[in-house]
């Protein structure tokens, strides 16, 4: 497994603020990670670290093979950067920008005109290449913004929060466009606020918070260590909940939760959907009526709100965007 990134005991202060402690990162090339954390987790300044912008107190980084705080100027060819601020000069069209672009990496004139335009059919901006990029709408900005850092094809790619402030077209149409990167084989380190963006395009998680690393590994993976699946059953009415909570605990881990009042136990079970059957026959052999039961997986959300003590940013209400947008082919 050859690595991409490969970031060990990163450490940042500003004045007394200990903002990175030690954070560790690898990411297998051609995969993608998600890092997770609540606002000031040091998200940004991990990846500004990683992208030449900033300096570590210590640690190490390297991308692609090259040690980025030896030679940063090295690395800066192999790492494509996309923020949320978007890079993108608003006076000039579409395929000015990327051009220029292409013009700092010193690309020849048909080599540059040639990337550009597969850019911007790829990414759904060809129709407005001769607009001036003020007038785009935010999605489109964003989309522009990233094919501006993957111009001169880097082998990895820095993306932090990119969907933040979209609406959900826009979302989707990112979700797509990375989607597409990463069936290339490019790499991607990825920030976001949203665990269901995390989800569906990281193939490992790093959570971070106060600049330390608090767990690592697949979505599915951190879903399973908060306590796997829960299986809740309702009874009907008015029933004594005891056998029902007995026979809860015989077949899960822990205790069961019931509370007063109500007419559902539920426990946390280690193979939801075999469990389930064993329960229900033997709530059927106790004598006790069941009207419902269903096993529930933890969500990324429940993973995040159970490791950082915080829930994670809800995905916002639709923006809408003044500038009618092109739907991606
Ligand atoms: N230039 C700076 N000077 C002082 N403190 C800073 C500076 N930049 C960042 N910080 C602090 O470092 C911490 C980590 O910030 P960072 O931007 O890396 O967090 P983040 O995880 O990206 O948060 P968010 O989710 O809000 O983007 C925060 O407490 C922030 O206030
Ligand atoms: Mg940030």
């Amino acid at each position: 497994m050859s690595l991409a990134v490969e970031v060990h005991g990163l450490a940042k202060s500003y004045g007394k603020v200990r903002v990175l402690k030690e954070i560790d990162l690898e990411i297998p090339a051609g995969t993608v990670l998600g890092l997770l954390g609540p606002n000031g987790a040091g998200k940004t300044t991990t990846v500004r670290i990683v992208t030449t912008l900033l300096r570590p107190d210590a640690g190490s980084v390297r991308v692609a093979g090259v040690d980025v705080l030896g030679d940063p100027a090295t690395a800066r060819t192999r790492i494509g950067l996309s923020g949320q601020y978007a890079a993108v000069d608003a006076n000039l069209t579409g395929y000015e920008n990327l051009r220029m672009v292409a013009r700092l990496y010193g690309m020849g004139r048909r080599q540059s005109v040639a990337r550009v335009e597969e850019l911007l059919t790829a990414f759904g901006l060809d129709h407005a290449a001769g607009r001036r990029a003020g007038t785009y709408s935010g999605g489109m900005a964003r989309r522009l913004d990233l094919a501006g850092a993957l111009v001169a094809r880097p082998p990895v790619v820095v993306l932090d929060e990119p969907t933040t402030g979209l609406d959900p077209r826009g979302r989707l149409d990112m979700w797509q466009v990375i989607g597409d990167l990463v069936d290339d084989g490019t790499t991607v380190l990825l920030t976001t606020q949203y665990l269901e963006e995390a989800d569906l395009l990281a193939d490992r998680i790093t959570v971070i918070d106060k600049g330390t690393v608090i767990a690592r590994g697949s979505a599915d993976e951190l879903k399973t260590s908060i306590g796997g699946d829960r299986l809740t059953v309702t009874l009907a009415a008015g029933q004594n909940p005891w056998p029902a909570v007995q026979v809860l605990h015989q077949v899960g881990v822990g205790e069961p939760i019931h509370e007063p009042g109500s007419d559902e136990v539920s426990v946390v079970v280690g193979d939801g959907s075999r469990t389930m059957v064993e329960a229900l026959r033997r709530l059927d052999d106790a004598g006790v009526c069941v009207l419902d039961a269903n096993v529930v997986r933890p969500t990324l959300d429940d993973v995040f709100l159970s490791l950082t003590g915080t829930p994670a940013e809800p995905i916002p209400e639709p923006e809408t965007d003044d500038v009618q947008e092109e739907v991606l082919s």
